[in-house]
């Protein structure tokens, strides 16, 4: 079966466009891991969608805003991670947990701001909705609903893995140079481990055979089943039946520091939550947590954000740091496996190209397809 997309949904900065509008900035995405700003003051910033995005932890309470000071448009906060009030670093402007200015320095001075200029001097907010330690934030001016993109069962799951993660993660941001769908399909497609990952990956799949037999077979879950048996989980339709938990036999090898975690799920799986649009967030036997988003920045290029945490400490692992740089490091090689061959692919691609040809087995292709396409408002080509 040809697939629904041309080459042009790959390299036109038309569609890239649409997307951003259409997709980036009307559904939820995930925006980090809330243990990553779990203290007062502590913030992430990044690029969301073309648009600098501020998440703060205020209190306690995460809120996004945008990350650019209404004065002179300086970003807020300029680090990736850190801690600190909202003070714009430009001419000293404090905002308050609002978002609105709080104060000025020399303002009557230097300003003299009308009390209505002064009252619209505020930063921009952003919607969050908070699923276990997943932080998902929303761009629209009227955020849908979240149960309209993601389904009840699968916030639980989500909430529950997520709800494992250990205080401490680590980030790396790898520009790749490939349209963001390549990886989101790679990701979808588990025939292509025993070729690009032979070495890597492979080996520790215990029954690929089993695992492409339940993937052609999506079962129903019981609701009072344990969270997360092995298969697949879902029978939602559209857009809802986008995100979903796999889970598939895996080999794991016993490293001392298992014992010393709370470990997600009794098996020993590998679990994989399909995030749509975007996020590929995996755990390898419920002991690793690996968030890959990724995220556009032109038709031709992608920003791979990568954070990875291990489950949470039941007794302090020694020298975790240094573990979860050890871990980081291992992802990220059997991921540049994958990007050597997704740019080899990217950059031999011209408008015009034949369309991919589907096989059976990539239902899930065709599907995220068509979820992708109903959200741009286009027909699938003919
Ligand atoms: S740009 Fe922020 S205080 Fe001037
Ligand atoms: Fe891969």
């Amino acid at each position: 079966m040809l697939s629904q997309l041309t080459s042009e949904h790959y390299l036109s900065q038309r569609i890239f466009d649409l997307e951003r509008d259409r997709i980036f900035r009307r559904l939820w995405l995930f925006a980090g891991f809330r243990t990553s700003i779990a203290e007062p003051g502590a913030f992430l910033t990044r690029t969301m969608a073309g648009l600098p995005v501020l998440l703060q932890n205020c209190d306690g309470d995460i809120r996004a805003f945008e990350n650019l000071c209404p004065h002179r448009q300086m970003p807020l906060q300029q680090q990736p991670f850190g801690q600190a009030r909202m003070v714009c670093p430009y001419h000293g402007w404090v905002f308050d947990h609002d978002g609105k200015v709080k104060s000025i320095p020399h303002e009557d001075t230097l300003y003299a701001y009308t009390p209505a200029e002064r009252e619209a001097l505020c930063l921009k907010r952003y919607a969050v909705e908070i699923v276990g330690n997943m932080v998902f934030v929303n761009l629209a001016p009227s955020p849908m609903a979240i149960g309209s993109q993601f389904t009840d069962d699968f916030l639980s799951l989500l909430a529950e893995a997520s709800g494992h993660f250990a205080a401490l993660s680590v980030h790396v941001d790898i520009p790749v140079r490939y349209n963001w769908k390549l990886n989101y399909e790679n990701v979808l497609d588990a025939n292509h481990i025993p070729y690009i990952h032979p070495k890597s990956f492979q080996p520790l799949l215990r029954d690929r055979e089993r695992r492409t037999a339940q993937e052609e077979k999506p079962n129903r879950v019981p609701r009072d089943e344990p969270a997360a048996p092995a298969g697949v989980h879902s029978t939602a339709s559209g857009l809802l039946a986008q995100s979903l938990l796999q889970s598939a036999p895996m080999r794991i090898d016993p490293w001392p520091w298992h014992d010393a975690v709370q470990r997600y799920g009794s098996q020993d799986c590998f679990y994989t939550f399909s995030i749509f649009p975007n996020v590929n967030f995996i755990s390898p036997g419920g002991l690793t947590f690996i968030a890959q988003q990724f995220e556009p920045l032109a038709p031709g290029l992608t920003q791979l954000r990568m954070t990875l945490t291990i489950a949470k400490e039941k007794r302090r692992v020694p020298g975790l740091p240094a573990l979860l740089r050890t871990y980081l490091k291992g992802e990220a090689s059997v991921l540049n496996e994958d990007i050597a061959y997704l740019e080899a692919l990217q950059a031999r691609l011209y408008l015009g190209a034949p369309r991919a040809q589907h096989g059976q087995y990539e239902h899930r292709l065709q599907s995220a397809a068509q979820a992708y396409l109903d959200l741009l408002g286009q027909e699938s080509a003919a």
